[in-house]
């Protein structure tokens, strides 16, 4: 039996705030039983002849592939746009594009720059649309993140999670969000020129007290990081921030995790994990970090392990085959 909510029938996922606390913890549930499904062997047929749309504008590595092979482990299958290969935003409205789309499929994934594209799709299109990560957030990243707290602590309230690095990234207000919904304490370790936006912390700070958990921002890492058990980076410069590039490194060169700021935790060689969001710039020689050495995090951290960064790059399939199940399976199969 998989947990079915018939609530999450047709949703989209534009921003976590979409989904209720006890959605998004049932969608990670759901997760966890489609990879024990996975892990025996079971490609079944949930998402049967079901067609998914994918659109990136940016590049990516784990989303492209997990929402692709997440709908084709249960029978369905996606297609892969780029903007180069349809008009959207060109020749093409968001809204012609969506309506277009949404007569063909049953679900498009958008990855993009605008918010407001993603919001586009879902109001014009009919069928669900999910979030796979826009300048403003990552929400279908942060269920992936707490799946995998989820499985090193066997339960998510009352961890301290510390994020260190770009504090007003997509990924860090997704977080921001997704802790303060699952009861998870969040400390976001950051300049002073990179803080959340304070609208935001305000709203994750009711949710949050809500579930008996906590929201702080930090300039001082060391402080920040006291008593966490998961210590959580992102890249520097995320994508269409390129220019920022010299700006960042000069900035956040103190905010790098490393050995120091593990020690710094008091919970090192016990109830302390490593994530990240990926891609990295650790000290891979085979990268153009190769050439500034590592950046937000050192080989040492990202090496060690403690480090689950790629229990949690394979949760991202997981998690998003638990969105296309909840929103488009046939729940008399389920
Ligand atoms: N974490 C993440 O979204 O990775 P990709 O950019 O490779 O999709
Ligand atoms: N903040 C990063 C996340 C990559 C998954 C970016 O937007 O590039």
């Amino acid at each position: 039996m998989l947990t079915w909510n018939p609530q999450l029938h047709n949703r989209s996922l534009l921003r976590l705030g979409d989904f209720t606390d006890e959605e998004m913890l049932q969608l990670v549930k759901l997760a966890e039983e489609l990879k024990a499904r996975r892990r025996a062997g079971v490609r079944g047929d949930l998402l049967y002849r079901r067609h998914i749309a994918l659109i990136f504008e940016k590049s990516s590595t784990r989303t492209r592939n997990s929402a692709s092979i997440a709908v084709r482990d249960e029978g369905g299958d996606a297609e892969f746009l780029t903007k180069n290969d349809i008009h959207l935003g060109g020749k093409e409205s968001v809204k012609d594009t969506a309506r277009v789309l949404g007569r063909m499929f049953d679900g498009i994934l958008f990855r993009g720059f605008a918010q407001s594209t993603v919001e586009q799709l879902a109001r014009w299109s009919g069928v669900p649309v999910w979030n796979g990560l826009t300048d403003e957030c990552h929400p279908t990243q942060i269920l992936a993140d707490l799946m995998t707290m989820q499985e090193n602590f066997g339960e998510l309230k009352g961890l301290k999670l510390a994020y260190i690095g770009d504090g007003r990234n997509n990924v860090a207000n997704s977080l921001m969000l997704g802790c303060a919904k699952a009861g998870v304490h969040y400390a976001n370790c950051t300049p002073a020129s990179l803080m959340p936006d304070e609208g935001l912390v305000a709203t994750a700070r009711a949710v949050a007290a809500k579930n008996g958990s906590t929201v702080n921002v930090y300039n001082d890492p060391l402080e920040g990081v006291k008593g966490a058990n998961v210590l959580y980076t992102d890249v520097w410069v995320s994508m269409g921030e390129e220019d920022k590039k010299a700006e960042r490194l000069a900035l956040l060169r103190p905010y790098q995790v490393n050995e120091r700021l593990v020690d710094a935790t008091g919970n090192a060689g016990g109830k302390l994990i490593f994530l990240h969001c990926l891609p990295a710039f650790h000290d891979d020689q085979t990268l153009a970090s190769a050439e500034t050495g590592a950046l937000e995090v050192t080989d040492e951290v990202f090496e060690a392990p403690f480090s689950k960064v790629f229990d949690e790059a394979e949760n991202r399939m997981h998690t998003i085959k638990a969105l296309y199940v909840s929103s488009l399976a046939d729940c008399a199969a389920l």
